[in-house]
């Protein structure tokens, strides 16, 4: 009875841990897209910054970026980009990446890419959220 007892009580530990743990964790820190659950959840609506910005990535009212891009755990994206990955390799400052959203046009004036930031598609909250999330790929 005893030993039932405790194997009943570290299985809900372990179900307690993994939950929490998925708290922790956010879809984006993984590196892929959040789901289109994740992003709608009106319940909990996302807080983390990361996560904030890979739904505004998704989303085909705001970033848009997977009509263009590659990213993991996007469903059907375009190709007319390059895959997003290596961020960090590819841009290890920063401020280079958040001018490039900004105004793509500045590095490559033919580029197909929209100019988010000088043209309004997105604010700069946005901007840095998108940011935060490229650089968990
Ligand atoms: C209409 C297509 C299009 C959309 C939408 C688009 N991009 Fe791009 N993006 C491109 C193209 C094309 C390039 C290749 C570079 C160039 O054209 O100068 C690029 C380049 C990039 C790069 C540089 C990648 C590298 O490895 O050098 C990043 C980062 C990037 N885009 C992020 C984004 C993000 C984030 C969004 C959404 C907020 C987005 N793009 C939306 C077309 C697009």
């Amino acid at each position: 009875m005893r030993k039932s007892a405790r194997i009943f009580f570290g299985a809900t530990a372990a179900v307690l841990l993994a939950g929490s743990a998925g708290a922790l964790t956010p879809a984006a820190a993984a590196g892929r897209v959040p789901t289109s659950a994740e992003c709608h959840n009106k319940a909990h609506p996302p807080t983390n910054p990361a996560v904030i910005g890979g739904c505004i990535a998704i989303s085909r009212k705001m970033g848009n970026c997977i009509a263009c891009h590659a990213i993991a755990g996007a469903f059907e994206p375009g190709n007319i980009g390059p895959r997003l990955v290596n961020i960090h390799q590819r841009f290890p400052h920063r401020a280079k990446l958040r001018a490039l959203l900004w105004d793509p046009t500045v590095a490559n004036p033919h580029t197909a890419m929209p100019p988010f930031g000088r043209n309004r598609i997105l604010t700069h909250k946005q901007i840095n959220e998108v940011v935060d999330f490229l650089e968990t790929l």
